[in-house]
């Protein structure tokens, strides 16, 4: 069996990791770093505190933080503006997923001549970009360690993808010190994309065992410490460990894809605006509902990792657990059911189904085959 695994080239996950942020600073020889991040970030603290670590190296740090959540294709090529005009030279990323996806997209337009729009799609990007180090400061996206940066494109109500070796980070810090001031819903709904990208991984088509050891550990981790990461946010343990799941989760993902969970949520997004955690979360057990025939022993493997007893279970019964913990823990952490307490009803369905339908980067490693009936159907029982 022929395996590969990308990676970033430098990974550093822990509590008081982000202190080595001065270090890392220094290997690029550097002189104009900017920080880009969101403005939740600024208000929490967390901007101050990466920026005092930057000076002990270098005397000067700017900051943009003009960004919104689930970010449009617009946000980032003004943000690309800013970094080109300001002659910066080292760019880092500090947030959730939009401000890392925004900063990713940033520092390769700043270095290729064409549109944002050209690049949209799987290795279309030309040259390298500016040097970049990510921070992760919620437990969810992986975005740290993928080559992927997710954009929406308001005029077409759709979220694509840039897909590029060019977007790996050139170092990632993973400090759970960050996602201290994280507030419980985004916990919940960011805990449960990391989720999300674990168990679609494991699933995958396009998984292997080295994947798959990243995968089922992030869904041993998860099952474990999403609850108390939730309820006790200031949990320094559970953090740390929702933190190091997340990038595992990453690892597993960047290099088996996603499936139809995010097929669909990246509609649901593109379409309504629904937070990408919030609707990967409420679409998983559906989907996983729909998946499991395609591998009862994997599903299986998932209940166990998540807890449950399925010994003299018959493979169907133990697939089934993994779906009714999924439920049992999106539901204990607070998470919308279904579609209609998200809003919507059965006239935006055919629309969402549609529109997922052209998102191939997830139909391709989903294990089962979906047509725009079946996708109709899983958002019918979702509803
Ligand atoms: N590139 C990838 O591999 C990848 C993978 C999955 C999702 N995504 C994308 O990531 C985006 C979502 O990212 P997200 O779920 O991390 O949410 P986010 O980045 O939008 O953040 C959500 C909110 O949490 C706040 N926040 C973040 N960290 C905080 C902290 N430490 N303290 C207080 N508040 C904090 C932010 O200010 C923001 O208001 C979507 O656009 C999604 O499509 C990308
Ligand atoms: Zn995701």
């Amino acid at each position: 069996m022929l395996m590969s695994f990308k990676t970033p080239n430098l990974v550093i996950i822990g509590y008081n990791a982000i202190k080595s942020l001065k270090d890392v600073v220094a290997w690029f020889n550097c002189l104009r770093p900017i920080v880009i991040t969101d403005p939740g970030l600024v208000k929490a603290g967390v901007v101050k505190q990466v920026q005092e670590v930057i000076r002990e190296c270098v005397t000067e740090v700017d900051v943009y933080s003009d960004i919104e959540s689930d970010p449009s294709i617009h946000t980032a090529v003004r943000c690309a503006k800013a970094v080109k005009e300001g002659k910066y030279d080292l760019i880092v990323a500090l947030g959730g997923g939009s401000p890392i996806d925004v900063a990713k997209a940033a520092s390769i337009l700043v270095t290729n001549e064409g549109k944002l729009e050209d690049y949209l799609g799987i290795e279309l990007v030309p040259n390298r970009g500016l040097p970049k180090i990510v921070i992760p400061t919620t437990a969810g996206t992986g975005s740290e360690v993928t080559n992927v940066s997710v954009l929406s494109i308001p005029e077409q109500k759709t979220k694509k993808g840039i897909v590029s070796r060019y977007l790996f980070a050139d170092a990632a810090i993973v400090d759970p010190g960050l996602m201290l001031s994280v507030p419980p819903h985004i916990t919940a709904s960011t805990g449960m994309d990391a989720l999300t990208h674990a168990i679609e991984a494991y699933v995958s088509r396009f998984s292997t065992p080295w994947s798959d050891m990243y995968a089922l550990e992030a869904i041993t981790i998860i099952g474990k410490y999403l609850r108390r990461a939730v309820m006790d946010g200031g949990n320094i343990k559970a953090r740390e460990k929702m933190a190091i799941a997340s990038t595992y989760a990453g690892l597993a993902f960047g290099n088996a894809a996603t499936g139809m969970v995010h097929g669909i949520a990246m509609s649901l997004g593109g379409l309504f605006n629904i937070p990408h955690g919030v609707a990967n979360a409420v679409m998983l057990p559906y989907v996983m509902e729909w998946n499991a025939i395609s591998n009862l022993e994997k599903f299986g493997r998932i209940a166990v990792a998540l807890g449950e007893y399925v010994e003299g279970l018959s493979p169907k019964k133990a697939a089934q657990r993994a779906i009714s913990a999924v439920r049992e823990l999106s539901n204990d952490i607070g998470i919308p059911q279904n579609l209609s307490s998200l809003g919507l009803s059965e006239d935006d369905l055919e629309q969402i189904a549609k529109d997922a339908m052209t998102n191939v980067r997830q139909i391709a490693p989903n294990p089962r085959d979906v047509s725009f009936n079946d996708v109709l159907s899983i958002l019918r029982k979702a509803l």
